[in-house]
């Protein structure tokens, strides 16, 4: 039987690379995002995830057929900066689309994982989301808050057989980079910047090595996983 799969983020980067993926493995894949340029053979659900009211409306849709058996929250912003020069606006956004909207996504699917066998979620945090960041205030907040938001959901989920795990990338090649980049402190220490984002030559993580780990942890094969934190950070934590 097909899985119901929820992938947020899903038209681009790491969203986009793991909604191709549970599709090709046959499963029944919707895409959560506030752009449409979802994968082929994806269901694209116009969601702003900062919403509450957006997120209830779009999980609503996704679980017509009376289940979801996996949900990817991938969605994400970021914006780098002095702790100093973080406005409210940076900082709501920050928070409402990396902490706010994971939350009430889990919250709104619950009932139709609970429905669905052996479901999970994926929350995509980050590096900065396990280790101190410089010049990310918002963004680590929200990324250390979803961190431990799934794994105190993986405790409380897991008599019932609900599976919650994480995935903290390093640096991946996605136009999230570009933003992260011109968002940079302009005198920023080069050292710092290669230990925020490993920008050694080659280094950078591709969005499919990340999508893969998500379909990995969804699967049969990691029935005993729940409450880990999967970090692709090279050794650096
Ligand atoms: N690229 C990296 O180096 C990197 C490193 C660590 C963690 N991450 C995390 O990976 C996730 C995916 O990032 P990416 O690199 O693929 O970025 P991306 O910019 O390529 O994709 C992000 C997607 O999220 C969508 N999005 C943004 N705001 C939204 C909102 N309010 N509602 C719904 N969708 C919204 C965008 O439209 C886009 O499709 C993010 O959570 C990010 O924090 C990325």
């Amino acid at each position: 039987m097909s899985r119901v799969v929820v992938v947020t983020g899903a038209a681009s980067g790491i969203g986009f690379a793991t909604a191709e993926r549970f599709r090709d493995l046959g499963d029944t894949v919707f895409g959560l995002d506030i752009a449409p340029t979802v994968p082929d053979g994806v269901t694209y659900v116009e969601c702003n995830v900062g919403s509450k009211a957006a997120v209830d409306a779009a999980i609503a849709v996704c679980a017509e057929g009376g289940r979801i058996d996996v949900l990817a929250n991938v969605a994400g912003v970021v914006q780098f900066g002095r702790f100093e020069t973080v406005t409210e606006e940076v900082f709501d956004r920050t928070l409402d689309v990396d902490l706010k909207g994971p939350f009430f996504l889990m919250q709104a699917a619950l009932p139709h994982l609970r429905a669905a066998k052996r479901s999970c979620i994926v929350n995509v945090s980050s590096v900065a989301g396990r280790i101190p960041q410089p010049y990310s205030a918002a963004y680590s907040a929200a990324k250390g808050g979803l961190t431990q938001l799934t794994q105190a959901l993986a405790l409380e989920l897991s008599p019932e057989g609900i599976r919650v795990n994480a995935v903290c990338p390093g640096t991946v090649a996605t136009p999230l980079v570009d933003q992260v980049a011109a968002s940079y402190p302009p005198d920023l220490d080069a050292r710092v910047q290669d230990r925020l984002l490993m920008m050694l030559p080659g280094r950078a993580i591709t969005p499919d090595e990340i999508a893969s780990s998500i379909v990995y942890l969804a699967s049969p094969e990691a029935r005993m996983i729940t409450g880990s934190v999967l970090a692709f950070d090279g050794g650096m934590g």
